[in-house]
């Protein structure tokens, strides 16, 4: 299959062109080569590539810098989608498509998880153009896939475990803070780019919910890394409100894969199998980065 892949400088994004290229013909343009915002670009790579498959990993992803750039939001979060969405349509391609748990209030009561069908409520900038470009792609791809995902992590990221490790090289013996009262399912990208190429074997049309089996919270989550890394850094637990951000965050990001379960293509797997798994093979790397950066 020939796989136009957007973002393949990124967290998810990197993990889908190393999973995908042996199997498949990946063709990743960083952004420089090509701008999602710009239509003519679209179309234009749409031309000479002819892909069977756009794979959308691209997005700006700062939830606090989503409240303040309203022009960027627009433009890369959504009309980036709908200028593929619509390309799709034209070069008869599928389209598959990465959104968020951000799309849901979180007012939900914990442990319950939501389901693919649950109402969009979001409440941040973010959540809401993550809504508007699922609706872009519905309206638009003839052809689509919509993976909501959450909590991801990953070799090629700047995520909640690369922050972690940082300030506790930086200080060790400092108490870190970490919310307990934010839950979801910590979901390795590259387990998440295995299920996407699943997906590339079905036919499949719709919107997925694809996170980690089991949940916890954000506190739950450091203590399991530093337990795993032996990294001995108090950590305590706190609220989001001790921590007043531009966004607001959903209190519950647990999300069912409910749909790939009943059509029998689930392949994610619980969250502390796969933390572990991750650790065991990156986790002295991610001390030795987090160390020169601290
Ligand atoms: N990370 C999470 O926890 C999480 C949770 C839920 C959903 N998601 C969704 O999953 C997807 C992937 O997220 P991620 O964490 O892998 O993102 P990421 O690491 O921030 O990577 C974003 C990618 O998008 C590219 N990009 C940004 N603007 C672009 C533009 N105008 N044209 C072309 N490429 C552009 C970036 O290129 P440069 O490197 O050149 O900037 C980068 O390759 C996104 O849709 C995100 O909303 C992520």
């Amino acid at each position: 299959m020939k796989i136009l892949l957007l973002g393949s400088s990124g967290l998810l994004g990197s993990d889908c062109r190393d999973v995908l290229k042996d199997e498949h013909q990946v063709i990743a343009p960083s952004r420089s080569e090509l701008d999602i915002i710009s239509w003519d670009a679209a179309i234009d790579s749409l031309h000479k590539i002819s892909p069977n498959v756009i794979i959308n990993c691209a997005a700006y992803t700062d939830v606090n810098g989503c409240e303040k750039d309203d022009y960027r939001i627009k433009k890369v979060n959504i009309e980036g989608p709908r200028n593929f969405a619509q390309g799709s349509a034209r070069y008869n391609c599928r389209m598959i498509h990465i959104s968020s748990d951000y799309v849901f209030s979180g007012q939900k009561g914990i442990p319950q998880p939501y389901f693919e069908d649950d109402p969009v409520e979001p409440v941040s900038a973010y959540g809401r153009c993550k809504v508007e470009s699922e609706v872009a792609v519905k309206e638009n791809a003839p052809s689509y896939i919509i993976i909501r995902t959450g909590w991801l992590y990953g070799k090629n990221g700047n995520d909640f475990i690369d922050a972690l490790l940082v300030k506790a090289m930086k200080s060790p013996r400092k108490t870190i803070k970490v919310v307990d009262d934010q839950v979801g399912s910590p979901t390795w990208s590259y387990r998440l780019a295995l299920q996407i190429k699943t997906l590339l074997k079905t036919d499949l049309k719709g919107t997925f919910h694809a996170t980690s089996e089991g949940y916890c919270s954000r506190y739950e989550f450091a203590q399991h890394v530093f337990e795993q890394l032996n990294i001995k850094t108090p950590i305590k637990p706190c609220k989001l409100s001790d921590f007043p951000q531009q966004a607001k965050r959903p209190h519950n990001c647990i999300l069912e894969n409910r749909l790939l379960k009943t059509l029998g293509y689930n392949i994610m797997a619980d969250w502390k199998e796969d933390v572990n798994e991750y650790l065991e093979k990156y986790g002295k790397d991610l001390i030795k980065e987090a160390k020169a950066n601290k």
